[in-house]
């Protein structure tokens, strides 16, 4: 599925609505983290280093909008219980959250599998797969009970695709497209949660410099192209879609 790329969103969007952000000191995060707090939202900037959160809560800061507040988790090491303590810091200080962008992300460089190790695959099924399903559970009971819920899944490409030398990143990414199908499935009809994936496609940020690092970086799209997408799936315009699989750009 393909969503509107002329999506203009109202400016009070996402008036009163919380929002966590995953990843958000850099990137798509970055991105989605002031674009959120643009169209109204008080955003909950978590990433692991505190340093870039900071900035993109100045730049947030300087926008004169909703007072955003970082919570910095290392997703790599992160518990059951310190997802239920994000849930709780959340319910304690803000009272309520209604939607989830998850969005951090870590990537290896790409290899043959045979040079894969399962210590590699643990982190990478950890961060990308195992600590998104960990935080969305942690924080139901708040998402319940906000009148429109929405939680975005970050998939990619090489998930919906799988190729070559991309291992244990296409299997987490992959498994983020089987997460969101059962999770809609078991929400069933709830009228007031909804789960989907977005897949950006190519996009100049540090981690596509990183797996692509000839690339001419200016004639790639932006962050900031993306986000009529993100801000659309997260708000009420997209109410009624649910447990969808959703590019951004087209897939090659
Ligand atoms: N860029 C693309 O072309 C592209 C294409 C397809 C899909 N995507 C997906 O889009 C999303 C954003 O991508 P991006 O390119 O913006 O990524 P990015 O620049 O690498 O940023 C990833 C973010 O994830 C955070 N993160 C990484 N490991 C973490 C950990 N252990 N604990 C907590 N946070 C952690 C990083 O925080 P720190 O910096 O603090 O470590 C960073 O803010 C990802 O899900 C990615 O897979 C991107």
């Amino acid at each position: 599925m393909n969503i509107i790329k002329d999506y203009s969103p109202p400016e009070n969007l996402l008036r009163d609505r919380v929002i966590l952000v995953t990843g958000s000191g850099q990137g798509l995060g970055r991105a989605a983290a002031i674009a959120y707090a643009r169209h109204g939202a008080t955003v909950i900037l978590h990433g692991r280093k505190v340093e870039k959160l900071e900035k993109v809560y100045d730049e947030i800061e300087a926008l004169d909008k909703a007072q955003p507040v970082i919570y910095p988790l290392d997703l790599e090491k992160a518990t059951d219980e310190d997802c239920s303590g994000l849930a709780a810091a959340i319910a304690e200080q803000l009272g309520r959250l209604d939607g989830i962008l998850h969005n951090a992300a870590f990537l290896d460089g790409p290899c043959p599998l045979e040079l894969q190790t399962m210590n590699q695959w643990q982190t990478l099924l950890k961060i990308n797969l195992i600590a998104p399903f960990s935080i969305t559970r942690a924080c139901l009971p708040l998402l319940k009970s906000a009148p429109d819920a929405s939680i975005i899944m970050t998939a990619s490409t090489q998930g919906h695709n799988p190729t070559a030398y991309w291992g244990g990143f296409s299997v987490a990414k992959a498994g983020v497209e089987a997460l969101v199908r059962i999770q809609a499935d078991e929400w069933g009809k709830l009228p007031n949660l909804r789960i989907n994936a977005l897949i950006p496609g190519i996009v100049n940020t540090p981690q596509r410099a990183k797996t692509h690092p000839g690339e001419v970086k200016k004639t790639l799209p932006q962050p900031e192209d993306l986000m009529p997408n993100y801000l659309f799936l997260m708000g009420p315009d997209s109410k009624e879609i649910k447990g969808e699989i959703i590019a951004c750009q087209t897939i090659h």
